[in-house]
């Protein structure tokens, strides 16, 4: 089986910053067409803005053509294809096939019926790998490190993929975490044990403005209304937190705040002004990582 990137611990801590050190190359040197003969898929099975435009940038970027769909409703998995034949014929196709798909493991199964490698675009509140290695590198862009990072989880933490990937990927690190978030929306028990059992403390707590000061990182996240079975559910707790500019005057000056976006009402458009704002370099450092990523999965050290 073709190496993948399914989960985050599909890759070990060297590889890792292996793909940070390569994104910082492309990032300075941003088209370098090394892919010329290779063909990428994009199956997005759920919408997506930055992840399937930075992918096919970074495609592009690398010299490499992409196919795709972004809405499966025009192919033949609205007759009734599988997952498994479709992932088996578009193998046929491509070199390197990327996935989003609303079912949590679907990424993992395409991976094992595929001839070529995977990457997990986001799999329901599974895992989102690459915007893990996003994550990291925009990180040690703005901190110039890695290593015993304070961070601040924000939001809907039961159903945001993008935060358990990034927890289990900093656990290499010696980070703090503070998870912020209602008590509907907690850090699910099983990242918990997890950092249990590597010794990385954690705090909880339901209160955004008790945490914002001491942070090197406030790590906010959307609440995820299509991951709702009962809508009542979703309007208790969809506007839960809103950070606003006058609420960051005690943050540590090298305080960055990150999103994986798209943002709803959690960031105040008058946080975009101040120094702390980093949203949007972070979802740019998307395409470097992303041509990192498929270099390394198609064998370009
Ligand atoms: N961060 C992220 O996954 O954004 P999209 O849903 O727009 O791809």
């Amino acid at each position: 089986m073709p190496k993948s990137l399914i989960s985050i611990h599909d890759f070990t801590k060297e590889e890792i910053l292996h793909i940070l050190d390569v994104a910082k190359e492309f990032e300075a040197n941003k088209t370098q067409p090394i892919l010329r003969d290779k063909i990428v898929a994009t199956l997005f099975f759920e919408p997506s803005t930055r992840t399937r435009l930075s992918f096919e940038t970074a495609a592009n970027r690398l010299g490499a053509r992409v196919i795709g769909f972004s809405d499966a409703v025009n192919t033949s998995v609205s007759k009734g294809e599988t997952l498994k034949d479709t992932i088996k014929m578009v193998s046929n196709y491509v070199d390197i096939i990327i996935i989003r798909h609303p079912l949590e493991g679907s990424s993992r199964y395409a991976s094992e019926v595929a001839s070529v490698p995977v990457i997990n675009a986001g799999d329901g509140a599974n895992q989102h790998p690459s915007q893990t290695l996003l994550d990291l590198y925009t990180i040690r862009q703005t901190q110039g490190r890695l290593d015993n990072i304070d961070i601040n989880m924000v939001g809907d933490l039961k159903y945001g993929r993008t935060v358990h990937s990034l927890l289990q990927a900093l656990s290499h690190f010696s980070p703090k975490f503070t998870f912020t978030a209602p008590e509907e929306l907690k850090m699910p028990q099983e990242y918990k044990i997890f950092l249990d059992k590597k010794g990385i403390p954690y705090k909880e707590t339901t209160d955004l403005s008790e945490g914002i000061n001491d942070t090197d990182i406030l790590y906010m996240t959307r609440v995820q209304q299509e991951r709702f079975t009962d809508i009542m559910e979703y309007e208790k707790v969809k506007n839960c937190y809103s950070l606003t500019a006058d609420m960051l005057k005690g943050a540590r000056k090298n305080m960055k705040i990150l999103h994986p976006l798209p943002r709803i009402n959690e960031i105040a458009q008058d946080v975009d002004d101040t120094p702390h704002a980093y949203y949007f370099k972070q979802a740019e450092n998307g395409v470097y990582v992303r041509m990192a990523i498929i270099a390394y999965l198609l064998g370009y050290k």
